[in-house]
């Protein structure tokens, strides 16, 4: 299948597919555990530190996938909720957590505006068409209160958009693209690490 003929949508519906099948499956061992708890704690770290009047913060998962950081950061005190595309992984991420976990598109549902401290979006960002990447990341700086935070773990690389022999559609792109996509939408980089960006909203001063 070549990728310019294919629409954004039907591109969204092959991941969404791609991913149904996936969590149907059983989904996967988490790998590193110890990483991912190190950076949730990094993340509501610089949550905290750029929203200190707000208690309890909270916090909006995308691409949730079955759950395992939302429970933790409704187990941390926050109020917790998710949006992924694969319904069973919707279904495995509210048993898991027992958070409100909405099922739908990041393209197409609403996040609503200036509701959350934090965002935090592990592995999702490469998994949407290229052309509707800023759309998304638009989306977010809007669901974000003033000075919220955003965190980004994506792919990186330099192929483009491609298909990969799974039927999943990926974006890989460099890190001086990403951190353009972000910033184009109004975000200020607070730290970055090899494969994981922070950055918050603008307004304050929290961009070091
Ligand atoms: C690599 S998994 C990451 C899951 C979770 N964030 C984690 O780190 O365990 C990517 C997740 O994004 C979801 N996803 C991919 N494209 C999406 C889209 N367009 N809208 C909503 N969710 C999407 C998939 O269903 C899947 O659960």
């Amino acid at each position: 299948m070549n990728m310019s003929d294919v629409d954004d949508r039907t591109k969204r519906e092959l991941n969404r597919e791609y991913w149904e099948r996936f969590f149907e499956g059983g989904g996967y061992e988490k790998s590193d555990p110890d990483k991912w708890a190190r950076i949730r704690e990094w993340f509501l770290g610089a949550v905290r530190d750029t929203r200190t009047t707000r208690q309890p913060l909270r916090i909006l998962d995308v691409g949730c996938g079955s759950g395992e950081d939302l429970a933790e950061f409704s187990r941390l005190g926050c109020v917790a909720v998710g949006i992924d595309a694969s319904p069973t992984a919707v279904r495995e991420a509210t048993k898991n957590s027992g958070c409100d976990v909405q099922q739908g598109d990041l393209v197409d549902v609403e996040f609503g505006t200036d509701r959350f401290d934090g965002v935090f979006a592990k592995a999702v960002l490469h998994t949407i068409p290229r052309a509707e990447i800023p759309i998304v990341i638009e989306k977010i700086y809007a669901a974000l209160l003033r000075d919220g935070v955003l965190f980004a773990a994506v792919f990186l690389g330099s192929e483009g958009e491609k298909l990969t022999k799974d039927q999943q559609v990926l974006v890989l792109m460099s890190e001086g693209d990403w951190r353009t996509s972000f910033e184009e939408a109004g975000f200020l980089p607070l730290t970055q690490k090899l494969r994981a960006a922070g950055c918050g909203r603008s307004g304050g001063g929290n961009a070091i």
